[in-house]
């Protein structure tokens, strides 16, 4: 068997996601200012929209991560003891940077099983797939669950020392105080010594971060407009998505990009799911994700914050993009 898909999510059904969904929209759409959370990007559509702006140019942080990852293998290794371990990869995609890392590990004496986790089946299937044939001499076992119940499951069935990956600047897409509750519940989930790779995304010039969210094919604007695609297709919304656009800013204060979708016009968009009606009024804005910036001392102090200690930095030549190295320690108190 090549991959497990966990129980925890063979019981969430089409409906009770859906009905999620619902429950979210109103949640959103009823706030004094709207909102939509930014999970709801990820349907097929919406991935491969997301691969297709990590190759655009103006979106650097996957190039700068490539750049890193493809250099520190020799590096990483020397935090690695002899003793096997297992490579675990938090929302491990198609795991086209992940490789890169895997064959310079594998290119030591290292002894180490590769164990990707992801919420998509067929991104799990696929990329164990093509690890298979890329890697035959790597023993992988994917894991389709969601990150905390997947930890959970390794927990109970392995007592090998891990490598957690949390790739991407997935972290970034957390405000500081949730990004906090997030890694000290990974924290718990995981054993003294054991070691956390994680990248982030650094503050910049505020040009090079207005163009990465607003690129000139439009690539970004699609990707925003699809949450109102996927309410037209799952929950019979009536949105005409035309009379929307895409704003990607800068909040100096917040040290995040904010993505808004904009209504062009007054309109009502009327809901089957939820059957309801909303009003927008013109140029209200519709919230849907944010990416904060980080500087190498927030890092610190985040890592400080929830029980790991930072043993490295690396980061491109530009100085656009961070992974930072850490280890679990357990002499942390545990809220
Ligand atoms: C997934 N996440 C790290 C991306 C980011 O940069 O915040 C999502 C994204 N949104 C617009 N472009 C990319």
């Amino acid at each position: 068997m090549t991959y497990l898909v966990l129980d925890s999510l063979r019981h969430q059904t089409e409906d009770a996601l859906n009905e999620q969904f619902a429950f979210d929209v109103l949640m959103g759409f009823s706030a004094p200012a709207k909102y939509l959370p930014s999970k709801y990007f990820y349907d097929a559509k919406g991935s491969r929209l997301f691969e297709q702006i990590t190759e655009l140019e103006e979106y650097y942080p996957t190039r700068c991560e490539f750049e890193i990852l493809n250099r520190v293998g020799g590096e990483l290794a020397e935090f690695l003891e002899d003793e096997p371990f297992e490579i675990v990869e938090l929302g491990a995609g198609d795991g086209r940077k992940t490789k890169v890392l895997l064959t310079q590990l594998l290119e030591t004496t290292k002894q180490f099983s590769y164990i990707p986790i992801d919420i998509c089946e067929t991104a799990i299937a696929n990329l164990v797939e093509s690890l298979n044939q890329s890697h035959p001499s790597l023993t992988t076992h994917g894991i389709v669950g969601d990150y905390f119940a997947s930890i959970r499951h390794l927990e109970n069935t392995s007592d090998s020392r891990k490598l957690v990956l949390l790739l991407g600047s997935n972290i970034g897409n957390f405000d500081f105080p949730s990004a906090k509750r997030f890694l000290h519940s990974i924290w718990k989930c995981l054993n003294h010594n054991d070691l956390f790779l994680i990248g982030f995304d650094l503050k910049k010039d505020i040009e090079v971060l207005t163009k990465a969210y607003n690129d000139k094919r439009g690539v970004t604007r699609d990707f925003n407009l699809n949450v109102l695609t996927r309410i037209n297709n799952e929950l019979a919304g009536d949105f005409d998505v035309s009379r929307f656009s895409h704003h990607g800013m800068y909040n100096p204060r917040h040290g995040a990009m904010e993505s808004y979708l904009i209504s062009l016009e007054h309109q009502e968009v009327h809901i089957g799911a939820l059957e309801k009606t909303f009003e927008f009024k013109p140029y209200e804005a519709i919230h849907l994700e944010l990416s904060h910036k980080y500087l190498l001392s927030d890092m610190q102090q985040l890592a400080d914050q929830t029980g790991f200690t930072v043993l490295n930095n690396w980061q491109d030549s530009q100085g656009y993009f961070a992974d930072g190295l850490w280890r679990v320690n357990k002499d942390f108190p545990e809220s």
